[in-house]
């Protein structure tokens, strides 16, 4: 027996799945055999599925918050880490730990960036990074969501998940948080939205340095000011440029074991395309080969 299977009778015996997850996926990466190559890829695939590693929520917080275990579902040889993303999680990073020294003089710092920039760059995505690189679970909460439930139970359920939040260390992403400006635009909302805005910023008010905030957005624009001023650092997640392009396809293709000519894969990667669009079309890509394999 060796030190990783004892470690997994144990984790197994004490019911903590969360851990008998994470050892098996490091006995399944330690195997390179040519034999176990398929059986190690679907049962990794099946690891690295985003729903098999949701935690356990209380009941009345499962409709609006998401609490994912990344370490086993993030995948970070098939993540494109452009020099700008690069760069801003080395800043979320070094900001954490000063932080965590600020909290023991006793002054707060909330660490908060928000993302913003169009739809498919890869923000979401680039906030399960941050929690995947620190180690903790990613809090997801979708803020259009709890705006369109009924309104007047929107403040209850903004404080219910900040008072779970608040009692572990995670990323919390609040995404779409300009569902509250679309909403101002109706007249008839103007006054509770505006009340719903003061109390997601009062909410925000109370978070520790054991958090780190992210928001998201595709409209910066739209976005009340006074909400924007909560948020330190603010960071455009952009399309990626065509060498970029090429980088992300490499790694992906690479990671999937697809032979290729390089002449393709150039052409391929012409095309502007959203990062979103570019998996996609390296999806098909991939679906193509298999039937032609059939
Ligand atoms: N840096 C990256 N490396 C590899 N794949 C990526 C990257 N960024 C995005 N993707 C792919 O694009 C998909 C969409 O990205 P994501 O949902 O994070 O975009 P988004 O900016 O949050 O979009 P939206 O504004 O519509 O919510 C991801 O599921 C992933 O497959
Ligand atoms: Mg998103």
């Amino acid at each position: 027996m060796n030190d990783l299977d004892r470690r997994l009778i144990e984790a197994v015996c004490r019911n903590d799945l969360q851990s008998a997850k994470k050892i098996v996926k490091i006995i399944l990466e330690q195997d390179k055999t040519q034999k176990n190559r398929m059986f190690v890829n679907r049962y990794l695939t099946m690891l690295n599925n985003s729903a098999m590693n949701l935690m356990e929520l209380p009941a009345d917080l499962k409709n609006l918050l998401i609490m994912e275990d990344v370490s086993v579902s993030f995948n970070e040889n098939r993540y494109y880490l452009s020099n700008r993303e690069n760069e801003i999680v080395g800043k979320i990073l070094k900001l954490y730990k000063a932080s965590q020294r600020l909290a023991e003089i006793g002054v707060n710092y909330i660490n908060s960036t928000i993302l913003y920039g169009e739809s498919g760059t890869g923000k979401t995505t680039f906030g399960r990074y941050v929690a995947y690189k620190m180690g903790v679970p990613f809090a997801y909460l979708n803020f259009s969501r709890v705006v369109d439930s009924y309104l007047g139970s929107t403040q209850k359920n903004i404080s219910k998940v900040f008072d779970h939040v608040k009692q572990q260390k995670c990323v919390f992403m609040i995404d779409e948080i300009d569902a509250i400006g679309m909403r101002r635009r109706d007249s008839k909302e103007v006054g509770e939205m505006s009340r719903i805005v003061i109390s997601l910023m009062q909410n925000l008010d109370t978070l520790t340095s054991d958090v780190v905030l992210l928001g998201a957005t595709n409209r910066l624009d739209i976005i009340d000011e006074a909400l924007l001023r909560r948020f330190t650092t603010k960071h455009e997640v952009k399309k990626l440029n065509e060498q970029e392009r090429y980088e992300m396809a490499s790694k992906f293709l690479a990671d999937v074991d697809f032979d290729y000519e390089d002449e393709w894969l150039v052409g391929f990667c012409e095309r502007d395309n959203t990062q979103a669009g570019l998996m996609n079309e390296l999806v098909e890509a991939l679906v193509e080969r298999y039937v032609e394999d059939e």
